[in-house]
């Protein structure tokens, strides 16, 4: 039998993806209502990182042990993962003991080396490449808001990043489209992104870009791992904050997305981000709901 893994947005159909938004529905509803749901009892989730973390290890243990189960913290610091352990070697023990691995590290090809060698599913918690999960919270979000994001435009202001390439997929398969702006020498990545560029559009201008969008989302201009270039990003990524002129170009009811942590005064302003049309608080929360539905898929299959 072949083990589903969630390493990049699209490891998953448009039909799984419905399923899991109803699932993610059904599963907030019983947490809003304080009802027990335990279907991942005895069942356990080992979480690796190898970067920090404060939502994703949260929302991923909170949501095991909301669960039923349990989830167990591995850092580098003080795992053998830290001291040279084959990556392969790490991934036979871990899924000998476990029913499912979360791992956030560096690049893409590691955590494909760790599912190659896992006999559970792995979730992508996060690579210099992707993150899935929390685009995943992201769509989750805005389809509460908004009922649906097929036809809708999200654009993208700011770096190329993990962020956007799962942001790209996501477009593909939800039928949105993507308006984005990089500053020059930090544009998209082709080798990351199919061939197929119909849902995509890639301005010059960061104002224009946000034209008659649905929603405005961005990030850190320096992402973990990227720490030494952060002067010569402050210097390339000047015009590049979202403030109130780039949102007021978007559409009146457009609303504003950042996975956080968010540098205000940088990538955002606090007008905006602390403004009316954010909704990055529920957008972080719903890593939570979303995760749960996800952790049950991958270790029950559709219940
Ligand atoms: N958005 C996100 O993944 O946050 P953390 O780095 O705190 O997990
Ligand atoms: N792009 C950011 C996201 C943090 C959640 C990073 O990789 O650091």
């Amino acid at each position: 039998m072949t083990i589903k893994h969630y390493l990049q947005f699209s490891d998953f159909s448009l039909a799984e993806y419905e399923y899991l938004i109803e699932r993610a529905r059904i599963i907030k509803r019983k947490f809003k209502n304080y009802e027990t749901y335990h279907p991942l009892l005895d069942r356990t989730l080992v979480m690796v990182f190898e970067k920090s973390s404060t939502r994703t290890r949260l929302s991923f243990e909170a949501g095991m042990a909301q669960l039923g189960g349990t989830a167990i913290y591995l850092n580098t610091r003080d795992s053998q993962l830290g001291r040279g352990e084959p990556i392969e070697d790490a991934a036979q023990v871990m899924s000998r003991m476990c029913d499912v691995i979360m791992v956030r590290t560096f690049g893409h090809e590691i955590i494909e080396r760790f599912a190659a060698s896992s006999r559970v599913p792995v979730i992508n918690g996060l690579t210099n490449e992707h993150h899935p999960c929390q685009v995943l919270a992201d769509v989750f979000t805005f389809i509460e808001h908004r009922q649906a994001i097929r036809g809708k435009t999200v654009t993208w202001i700011g770096d190329a990043n993990n962020m956007l390439y799962s942001w790209l997929q996501a477009a593909r398969i939800f039928g949105f489209h993507l308006n984005i702006s990089t500053p020059k020498g930090y544009d998209i990545n082709y080798d990351l992104v199919s061939s197929d560029h119909s849902y995509f559009t890639l301005f010059d201008d960061p104002a224009k870009a946000c034209e008659g969008a649905h929603l405005v989302t961005t990030d850190v201009w320096t992402s973990m791992g990227f720490e030494e270039e952060n002067a010569a990003r402050l210097k390339a990524f000047d015009g590049w904050c979202v403030d109130a002129e780039k949102m007021s170009r978007a559409a009146p009811d457009a609303l504003f997305m950042h996975c956080l942590p968010a540098h205000r005064g940088e990538e955002v302003t606090s007008e905006v981000i602390d403004g009316p049309q954010s909704v990055v608080w529920e957008e972080a929360e719903n890593r939570l709901h979303v995760q749960k539905a996800l952790l049950e898929y991958l270790v029950l299959d559709r219940v």
